[in-house]
């Protein structure tokens, strides 16, 4: 069935990955792709719900997956190469990797907004970004490839993203975010309006190499 290129594209993700945990799975269609293309060996779907761990498991029938009840990471006895946290705001995001395991793996991580709250989550707590990718599909969706790691990043990185900044497709998204500031700012506060500026400021002045 035709799924989102969100979901294409977070499958194509997995190319390289043996073991793949996806977190908050719902219907499980990251995993169906992934496995459809042949890029995975082993699938861990798992959700904080039974319901859609239902909608997961008639979907993935046919593959090589084992389905857990987890909040994030806190049930999850299995090992993996990879996990995918996908389709959640980056506050919970923040809240599940906060249990990440300690070992070298890899992360996918797409929040559905602020994305600058999550990066800097990321570098305060031992984690290095170390690719980013921007899909428009409904929306404009970034998404993080993260491992263990130090890092550094000034306030540009953190808004723009350290790695999407330099690639040439994220203008289209730093100009949707300049009309997003200016339908926000006439009814902003004072405060909140020096925030915008700031914003508006690193926004317009990225030079994109
Ligand atoms: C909007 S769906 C996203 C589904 C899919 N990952 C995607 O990208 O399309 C969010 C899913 O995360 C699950 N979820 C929410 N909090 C969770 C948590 N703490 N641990 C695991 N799953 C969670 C929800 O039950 C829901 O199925």
């Amino acid at each position: 069935m035709a799924r989102s290129k969100r979901i294409l594209f977070l499958a194509e993700l997995t190319q390289g990955y043996h073991s793949v945990l996806d977190i908050g799975t719902d219907h499980g269609f990251v995993l169906e792709k992934a496995f459809e293309k042949g890029y995975i060996q082993k699938g861990i779907a798992s959700d904080l719900r039974e319901q859609p761990l239902k909608s997961a498991k008639n979907n993935l029938k046919n593959y090589p997956v084992t389905f857990v009840i987890s909040d994030g990471f806190l049930a999850i006895k299995e090992d993996f190469d990879l996990a995918i946290i996908a389709g959640m705001g980056a506050h919970l995001i923040k809240d599940i990797m906060n249990h990440a395991p300690k070992k070298d793996i890899t992360y996918i991580l797409q929040p559905n907004d602020k994305t600058d709250i999550l990066r800097e989550y990321l570098m305060n707590h031992g984690f290095s970004i170390i690719d980013e990718y921007l899909v428009k599909d409904k929306f404009y969706y970034v998404i993080l490839k993260v491992k263990r790691g130090e890092s550094k990043l000034t306030p540009e990185d953190i808004l723009l993203g350290p790695v999407l900044r330099y690639k040439p497709e994220s203008r289209a998204l730093y100009d949707y975010k300049l009309k997003q500031i200016d339908k926000i700012y006439e009814n902003a506060d004072e405060k909140r309006r020096e925030e915008l500026d700031a914003m508006r400021k690193i926004y317009k002045n990225i030079e994109i190499c």
